[in-house]
């Protein structure tokens, strides 16, 4: 994925702009920023489903839009109702459905359509480790468990992009952790790309390759070391933030708006 001076517009309203960003195969990249920046339209522009304002952007070899059966897209969303019946395996088909009247999925062996989709809808549980809980209604199982199951469901077509938006949220902090890790053990071992939206960098922080932090009036982009200061976050959040070093040498960003629990900043209080 490559973004050249980038900018994107939201009814007319220029809201960030000058994003240059280059993510590799296999890279773990993670967009931050305060609320209403534009992180969700970053991923949606991504998508094709925003115009390009300026500058150029390319997705997988080609315009953004024309490659979409290659990512697998999980959009902001809340948990499920606790009265929902439909099963995890059930969600996580849904993500080869769509497929029903398009090109295969790579490497798949020959049989009939339905124990392909069945072989790889039992495998992608597998791969997230959903087994135990995958034939219960999903509105039964915790936010950890449901937030697999979804990545389980993007992750079903082996798609070479794999697109979150704030995956980590209404989580747990345990769970952000496991979720985490599961989200940078499946990008190497399946060699896909994320991008990846979060409020807090804390949970993800050891795992990513590139962040960019978008900020009104301005990106930061890079590696972590370069990026996480504290001074560059200050400077982006216009309020006093630090950043640590742990005992195990890991970073830990201290004072962040808009990390868990506080999860809303209202309109007239939005920092800028
Ligand atoms: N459909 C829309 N119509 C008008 N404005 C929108 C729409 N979607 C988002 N916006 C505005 O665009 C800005 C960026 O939104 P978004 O990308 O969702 O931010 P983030 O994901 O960083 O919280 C916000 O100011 C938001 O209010
Ligand atoms: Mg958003």
């Amino acid at each position: 994925m490559e973004l050249s001076h980038a900018a994107a517009a939201v009814g007319g309203r220029r809201i960030w702009s000058d994003v240059n960003l280059t993510v590799a195969a296999g890279e773990f990249v993670a967009v931050l920023g305060p609320n209403g920046v534009g992180k969700s339209t970053l991923l949606k522009m991504v998508l094709g489903l925003i115009p390009v304002a300026a500058g150029t952007v390319s997705v997988l070899g080609a315009r953004p839009g024309q490659r979409n059966k290659r990512i697998g897209y999980l959009p902001q969303r809340r948990a499920f109702d606790p009265a929902t019946r439909v099963r995890g395996v059930d969600i996580v088909r849904l993500g080869l459905d769509g497929d029903r009247w398009g090109v295969p999925v790579p490497g798949w062996v020959p049989g009939s359509r339905g124990t392909q989709i069945a072989r790889r809808v039992d495998e992608v549980i597998d791969l997230v480790g959903a087994s135990s809980y995958a034939r219960r209604p999903i509105g039964q199982c915790s936010g950890g468990e449901q937030q697999r199951l979804l990545i389980a469901q993007a992750l079903a077509r082996r798609p070479e992009l794999l697109i979150l938006d704030e995956p980590l949220d209404s989580l747990d902090v345990t769970n952000q952790a496991s979720v985490s890790a599961l989200i940078r053990e499946v990008s190497q071992s399946q060699e896909v790309a994320v991008l990846l939206v979060a409020h807090d960098v804390n949970p993800i922080l050891s795992y990513l390759d590139q962040v960019i932090y978008l900020a009104h009036g301005g990106a930061v982009m890079g590696p972590p070391a370069q990026v996480i200061t504290a001074d560059t976050l200050t400077m982006l959040y216009s309020t006093p933030i630090d950043v640590l070093t742990d005992r195990t040498g890991r970073l830990v960003v201290v004072g962040q708006p808009d990390s868990p629990p506080q999860h809303h900043v209202p309109g007239p209080t939005r920092r800028r």
